[in-house]
């Protein structure tokens, strides 16, 4: 992750559910990519993902990042929405607004259940499925009641509460020996801006988020009747959504496909970019042309 003024392009700010707000950045052009992060991240997870529609990357001139921070996390303005389906409605409205309509969407764990949500409520809007380290099942009743602490605690003590809760799990520790192997070691750097990014949420969008995280309803019904190119990926050692969660998504979804890369924890993307890009690349690549169906 890269500090704020990165090399994203600022692509704006858009007006979209009761009052909400959410800034965009893209990168590349082409067919749209929509990226939407996880808790309490924001559109700087995707910083290894630019490789591939610079020059020289597999979807060079082909497909357009558009990766925003949802309403009330990174530089977006408060408040956040306090469902899963009201995400996902706010990012239709991005599709809507800055994609011209349809755009391949692909999500990492609370951005998978977004993206879910779009595939269920905004079907035409959606050209292809990418759902990340993520889950279709709702939360059982001691995750909930863990998030109602963890709630508890960041209004008490503040978002650093978070960012400590959550840091241990993020990562595998297969990627953190990596990290940390010389000749540079980089676990620190990497953990530095995790922590910056969760701790600089503002404790009313965690608060929010956690009662959509909690909340949300189990989507397993609805995704045995998705009907778009789905490709699912996992990180062999994601403490958070292990691999047994994508493999019954597996199971659900027609047609979908499953990459476990080795090595990773709950954030694939961002821990191993060049084999997380190779797997979105091969399914990319493969999508029937945009104006078809
Ligand atoms: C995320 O990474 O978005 C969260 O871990 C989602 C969750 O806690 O279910």
């Amino acid at each position: 992750m890269t500090p704020r003024d990165d090399a994203w392009q600022a692509a704006g700010e858009i007006a979209v559910g009761e009052g909400r707000r959410m800034r965009l950045w893209g990168a590349g052009s082409g067919a749209p990519l929509l990226l939407l992060h996880g808790f309490p991240l924001d559109h700087r997870m995707w910083d290894g993902q630019r490789a591939l529609v610079e020059p020289g990357g597999a979807l060079f001139g082909r497909f357009r990042l558009l990766a925003p921070d949802l309403p009330g996390f990174g530089a977006s303005p408060a408040p956040a929405a306090t469902s899963i389906a009201a995400m996902a409605d706010d990012a239709a409205a991005l599709v809507a607004a800055a994609a011209g309509g349809r755009a391949v969407v692909c999500g990492l764990s609370m951005g998978g259940y977004v993206a879910q949500h779009l595939a269920a409520r905004h079907r035409a809007l959606v050209r292809g499925l990418v759902l990340v380290d993520t889950r279709l099942e709702a939360d059982a009743p001691e995750a909930r009641a863990a998030r109602a602490d963890l709630a508890a605690r960041v209004e008490r003590l503040g978002a650093g509460v978070a960012a400590e809760a959550m840091l241990p799990r993020l990562v595998s520790r297969e990627r953190n020996a990596a990290l940390d192997a010389p000749p540079a070691p980089r676990r620190a750097a990497v953990e530095a801006a995790l922590r910056a990014a969760i701790a600089s949420t503002s404790t009313d969008t965690i608060r929010r988020a956690l009662l959509a995280l909690a909340e949300r309803p189990d989507m397993a019904a609805a995704a045995s009747s998705f009907d778009v190119p789905t490709l699912l990926v996992v990180g062999a050692d994601d403490a958070i959504t292990p691999p047994e969660c994508l493999e019954r998504a597996a199971a659900v979804i027609t047609g979908a496909r499953l990459s476990v890369v080795p090595g990773c924890g709950h954030l694939t993307p961002l821990e191993d970019p060049p084999a997380f890009n190779a797997a979105l690349a091969a399914f990319l690549e493969a999508l029937p042309h945009p104006d078809a169906g």
